[in-house]
């Protein structure tokens, strides 16, 4: 668009409702970054409708962080986010990108902002999308963060959208493995998502009603895996449900005093993040070694994260959405907006990057209680 077509845009949208705003900010800037997941768009209509009743125009940056870097932005009328609160994924796109990396990256967002007079961001992400919102705003370029992620990882907030949809469908999942097992008298492995976070398989190993929960945050032996597989032979249950985070860390043995650690195999994707998955696989090789039993594994993957969300979710996304937004109505950035028991509430950035939300161990001491 030019500028001169941008600049009216901005202005006429509020004069249209004939709405006063106080002047700031004078259009919003909504961008989703890193991993999709369930209830973004949710929580784009929900920052867009309540922009838009204060009489502030939105702007989707297209594609992520990349988008803003490169000043790929797109006018978002209320029209445009109709009917998208069940859609999964994002209709603006998004990466896993890092503008900073270029030195000059912070001066080139700046002016893509001043062009569309976005006086402020509203970024949709995770973690990483945290971490970065941080360093924006340092740098000058006002961000208020919306936390989502399957992996519900994120620090300051009790639970992320997309999570509780994640779980849903890798219990579904774990549902239907079982009949497998059961028929074939397997022993049965799913692998989820979670990143350094084994909330996902707490949570559906719990509700599928797992048999072992293998996560990153907890140290697990071969040798006890063994154990619970064979207990639950000796008393007639002829199949076994594994659930595997894929940072699980699984301790082979102990050599002279080195544990040997059976441990995603390491890869890496196209703006060089580490990814993770394959633990599965080598965990059913190796548990093919020691059983008589027929193992088998499988790993979720992306299905996690696709699909309409939740209710819970959009519920969730569309609150924090609408809070976010009403925070930029109040000049208050530099903020993320978390679920707190039944509130939610503004986090400074400054401590939501602190640490990442690892699984709460009374929650995963519950599951334990039903392994073998
Ligand atoms: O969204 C988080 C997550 O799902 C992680 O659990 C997973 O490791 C990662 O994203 C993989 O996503 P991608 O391949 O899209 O980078």
């Amino acid at each position: 668009m030019k500028k001169r077509e941008i600049k009216s845009l901005s202005t006429s949208l509020g004069r249209r409702k004939g709405i006063k705003t106080k002047g700031f900010p004078r259009a919003i800037g909504i961008i989703t970054g890193g991993g999709d997941c369930p209830g973004l768009n949710a929580a784009i209509r929900a920052v867009v409708r309540r922009a838009d009743r204060a009489g502030v125009p939105s702007f989707g940056v297209l594609d992520g962080f990349k988008g803003l870097y490169e000043g790929n932005f797109r006018p978002l009328p209320p029209i445009e986010v109709s009917g998208i609160v069940a859609r999964g994924g994002t209709i603006l796109g998004t990466s896993r990108f890092n503008p900073l990396k270029d030195p000059k990256g912070a001066d080139r967002i700046r002016e893509h902002l001043d062009l569309h007079s976005i006086d402020c961001l509203i970024n949709i992400g995770g973690e990483g999308t945290m971490r970065l919102s941080h360093e924006l705003h340092r740098h000058g370029i006002l961000c208020l963060g919306v936390p989502k992620t399957i992996d519900n990882d994120v620090w300051g907030t009790d639970f992320t959208f997309g999570f509780d949809t994640a779980v849903s469908i890798a219990t579904e999942a774990i549902d239907r493995l079982h009949t497998n097992a059961e028929s074939h008298s397997r022993v049965m492995i799913v692998e989820v998502m979670g990143r350094h976070a084994g909330w996902i398989a707490t949570y559906a190993g719990i509700a599928g009603g797992a048999d072992a929960i293998l996560i990153p945050e907890k140290e697990f032996y071969l040798s006890r895996l063994l154990e619970i597989i064979r207990e639950r032979e000796r008393i007639g249950k002829r199949f076994s449900i594994i659930v595997v985070s894929e940072d699980a860390k699984i301790v082979l043995d102990q050599d002279g005093g080195k544990a040997k650690m059976l441990h995603t195999p390491m890869h890496h994707d196209e703006y060089g993040n580490l990814k993770l998955g394959g633990i599965s696989t080598l965990l059913e090789k190796t548990l093919r070694q020691h059983l008589a039993m027929e193992v088998r594994s499988t790993v979720l993957g992306y299905i996690q994260r696709g699909g309409s969300p939740t209710a819970g979710d959009r519920v969730l996304a569309t609150r924090l959405g609408v809070a976010a937004m009403e925070l930029a109505l109040e000049g208050k950035t530099g903020l993320m907006v978390g679920l707190k028991g039944t509130k939610i509430v503004p986090v400074p950035f400054s401590q939501v990057v602190k640490k990442l939300k690892v699984v709460d161990p009374e929650v995963y001491r519950v599951g334990e209680v039903f392994f073998g």
